[in-house]
């Protein structure tokens, strides 16, 4: 897949097979570039208004033919109602245009508008987000399709200075979340635990600051990580954890960002096997790991000054010869021990070992991303992530970066009363909640056990990492969303 182009135009340099403008509910009311572009065609647009054939709802792009600008053709998306005009209005909007002129290849010139209730740069940055999300296609699969038309080419138009960096940063970030996208969809037959560590090898040969060490099944059980092994033990597709290193010539400060990601490959939940009803949706399970993988291409790419270090669990959870079963008690790399009841609770192993090796090596902000538990899906749905921290601080700053990028997060209770829901007889701790309670909260007390000293946080990412259905937003296809690249971009440069 190429990737779309992003430039900005001044108003006097308008260009493309596509003028695009969004309007609001109801279509009559023209805002300021719909009703200069009405102009421009001889009132077709106020036309179709009055007659009742153009759209202001939200989801819904309207494309004609109709002479302007040197263009053969324009669309007018809806954003809804005026007062909830917000980016995601701007992202869907664009995400419809992308796909309603997803028959005509060429270009798309969007004419940004100063009188909509959104800032001009933030219009910028939601509308590239939306038609690089909205234009992903998950058929990659399918044969036959090279000579299909695409979008080649997004031109923003705007006379405003802010629009040419926010846009063009939010194009290395939405193309990093299609390539997590990638990965999330990619089936687990074409991406193992190994072919992972390779796309990271191939990303840090891109990038010169960073750098990447694959730590195999060998080597993990010599350092200790006997959670992850025991985990990785039963596939024949060997573990990997992978380490990636952001080491930029320039640092703002001292802080070194910790991105820990749970990415097994595909999850049959092992010996305590899990219904066979959608198991497919389970080559899902890397998602974290991918968004890991995506943020830290990103990070790069935009040249944050801001040192991070990425630690992939990368493992297929099956159920051979030689896989661990339940009543193994496992020792984590930190020496605490885990009594195993479920091996279908198989991320919060691959992560413990992973978290104290992000702390060992000098992360002192830790965020995790891992499709955790299906109680958060219950809990929250496919629109918002949940996120346990054991510092508030830390936990405004991933808040407030996801409702600024778009990937949304909703706090969860992180208390040590619910300690006792992973309480065992035997050993430190068991790998799931005692009682059918707070399943989410389980796991993110026993993360919390290996994420060491400092500002830690979790973000169980099993709702919104893929979706099953469409969501009738800049995301409606099915399969893996590239949750979280945004997210950690976005924190990223927040803390840089
Ligand atoms: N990968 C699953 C969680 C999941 C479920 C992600 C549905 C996306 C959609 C995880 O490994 C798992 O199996 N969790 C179990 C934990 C339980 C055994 C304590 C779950 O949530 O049922
Ligand atoms: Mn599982
Ligand atoms: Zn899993």
């Amino acid at each position: 897949m190429t990737d779309i182009d992003v430039v900005v135009a001044r108003s006097g340099e308008i260009e493309g097979d596509t003028l695009a403008v969004a309007v609001v509910d109801p279509a009559t009311e023209l805002p300021h570039a719909a009703a200069a572009l009405d102009e421009r065609t001889g009132g077709r647009i106020a036309e179709l208004a009055a007659d009742g054939e153009l759209s202001g709802r939200r989801d819904t792009a309207t494309v004609v033919h109709a002479a302007a600008d040197g263009a053969k053709r324009i669309a007018i998306a809806g954003l809804g109602d005026r007062d909830e005009a917000d980016a995601d209005a701007f992202r869907t909007a664009a995400a419809a245009v992308a796909r309603g002129v997803k028959r005509f290849a060429g270009t798309v010139s969007w004419l940004l508008d100063d009188s909509l209730p959104l800032q001009l740069d933030e219009q910028a940055r939601a509308v590239v987000d939306g038609v690089i999300l909205g234009a992903y296609e998950p058929a990659r699969w399918k044969t036959g399709r090279s000579e299909e038309p695409k979008l080649e080419r997004f031109v923003l138009v705007s006379d405003d200075a802010d629009v040419e960096p926010a846009a063009s940063r939010a194009a290395v970030v939405a193309r990093w979340t299609n390539r997590a996208r990638d990965l999330s969809n990619a089936p687990a037959n074409e991406l193992t635990p190994e072919g992972l560590a390779e796309v990271a090898q191939e990303l840090a040969a891109e990038q010169p600051e960073l750098s990447v060490e694959a730590i195999g099944l060998d080597r993990a059980r010599e350092l200790g990580m006997g959670a992850f092994s025991a985990v990785a033990q039963g596939s024949r597709n060997g573990g990997q954890m992978i380490v990636i290193r952001y080491e930029p010539a320039s640092r703002a400060g001292d802080a070194v960002l910790g991105l820990v990601g749970k990415a097994i490959t595909f999850d049959t939940g092992g010996i305590s096997i899990k219904p066979s009803e959608r198991m497919e949706e389970m080559k899902h399970d890397m998602s974290g790991g991918a968004a890991v993988v995506g943020a830290m291409g990103a990070i790069a790419e935009l040249g944050l000054p801001l040192r991070t270090i990425a630690v992939v669990a990368a493992a297929e959870n099956m159920p051979d010869g030689g896989a661990y079963r339940p009543g193994d008690i496992l020792t984590a790399s930190n020496g605490k021990t885990i009594e195993v009841i479920s091996t279908d609770a198989e991320g919060r192993l691959v992560l413990a070992d992973a978290l104290v090796y992000a702390r060992g090596h000098g992360a002192t902000h830790v965020v995790d991303l891992a499709t955790l538990t299906g109680a958060m899906v219950i809990a929250l749905g496919d629109l918002y992530a949940g996120v346990f921290s054991n510092e508030d601080r830390w936990r405004d700053q991933i808040l407030a970066a996801g409702a600024a990028s778009g990937d949304r997060v909703w706090p969860m209770p992180l208390d040590r009363r619910y300690r006792r829901l992973i309480e065992s007889e035997y050993a430190d701790m068991r790998n799931t909640g005692k009682y059918r309670m707070a399943g989410a909260q389980a796991g993110a007390e026993l993360l919390q056990e290996f994420a060491g000293e400092g500002p830690w946080a979790h973000v169980d990412i099993a709702g919104p990492a893929s979706l099953t259905y469409g969501r009738g937003d800049y995301l409606s296809q099915k399969g893996g969303t590239g949750y979280g690249v945004r997210l950690l971009a976005e924190l990223a440069s927040r803390l840089a």
